[in-house]
């Protein structure tokens, strides 16, 4: 049989991180701008499933590997799931251009693109839901106790109303609207900042109940926004998302410093975006302006910078071209 490739998108968390552990909901946009890529070759004969992380220059020979090693794991699943034993003798070379830690699921979209990869070399096509259920086994690995909001997201490619334990409702804004992503280069430990606001909340629960609601009415303003087309108005409920990420003491003066640099090279406001601490900041913007907040952001320290429009599905090879709207 001839090979097979599969990708899956990075994705940005827009409004809601970690209140959405405590069963707020939260909205994510797929960011079609990065992706893992897996391609699976048959052979050679009598190795089982070797999978090579080109990037990182590991190679991971499945039979061997330790149970807990995440890129087994999701090959073990993806096996199971399609009935293959014994193992067949594939070899998946995967690829990704999404910053490792960064806050842009990295490690979902791997398992994504690794699973569907492998399924496809089985002639099948995975839904989004089981792809999504067989990459949160894998994301355990990766979070201890995640919502499930990002393999949510990267297996249905589309932007999600995400409440835990509820199933997850892809949306459409009304209108595209125009983000600045900035990748601060500092690694962005999700388990550990998830961890840090769980003792909080144990400390001090009634308060960060409060929080939490606070950041879920936020959250419900921005879905009514996106709906109606009021795109304008997620500028300051980004603003007021990441003043209550800086009450839940998951920013930093780094992340905050970007921030900044973008309100001033005219976003119209921006936040932290995933775990905190390190990782993205997203900014919303004026088609016109992206640019230059893209050198102000670099200017002020971002590794790197992308320019996104959730709602249009806009892939990577598709030119984006200006929008009348933010
Ligand atoms: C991580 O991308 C988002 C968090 O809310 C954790 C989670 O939802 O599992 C910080």
């Amino acid at each position: 049989m001839r090979g097979t490739e599969a990708w899956a998108p990075g994705k940005l968390i827009l409004f809601g991180e970690h209140a959405v552990v405590y069963g707020r909901p939260a909205i994510a946009v797929p960011v079609h701008q990065v992706q893992a890529r897996a391609r699976v070759s048959v052979g050679p004969p009598g190795q089982g499933c070797v999978v090579h992380a080109v990037d990182l220059g590991e190679t991971v020979r499945i039979a061997q590997a330790p149970e807990d090693h995440p890129l087994a794991l999701a090959v073990r699943l993806a096996l199971k799931a399609l009935a293959l034993e014994p193992a067949p003798d594939w070899t998946i070379q995967i690829t990704s251009t999404i910053p490792v830690a960064g806050g842009m699921g990295s490690g979902a979209a791997v398992s994504a693109a690794l699973i569907r990869a492998l399924f496809r070399q089985a002639g099948q096509e995975p839904d989004p839901e089981c792809l999504s259920r067989l990459v949160y086994q894998v994301e355990r690995i990766h979070h201890g106790t995640p919502s499930g909001i990002d393999n949510t997201v990267i297996a249905h490619e589309r932007p999600i109303w995400f409440v835990r334990g509820q199933p997850p409702e892809p949306f459409d804004p009304s209108r595209p609207f125009t983000l600045v992503i900035a990748d601060s280069g500092i690694p962005s430990p999700t388990r550990e900042t998830v961890a840090h606001v769980r003792q909080r909340w144990q400390q001090a629960p009634e308060h960060y109940e409060a929080l939490f609601d606070a950041v879920g009415a936020i959250v419900y303003a921005a879905r009514g926004a996106m709906e109606t087309g009021q795109i304008e108005a997620l500028g300051p409920l980004m603003d007021r998302n990441q003043a209550l990420l800086r009450r839940l003491g998951v920013s930093a003066p780094e992340l905050e410093r970007l921030l900044d640099a973008a309100r001033e090279a005219g976003a119209l406001g921006g936040k932290l975006s995933g775990g905190g601490r390190g990782g993205n900041v997203v900014a919303l913007v004026y088609p016109e302006d992206a640019p230059r907040v893209c050198a102000a952001l670099e200017r002020a320290g971002a590794r790197h910078t992308w320019i996104t429009t959730p709602g249009r599905g806009a892939r990577p090879e598709e030119p984006l071209s200006p929008d009348p709207t933010p």
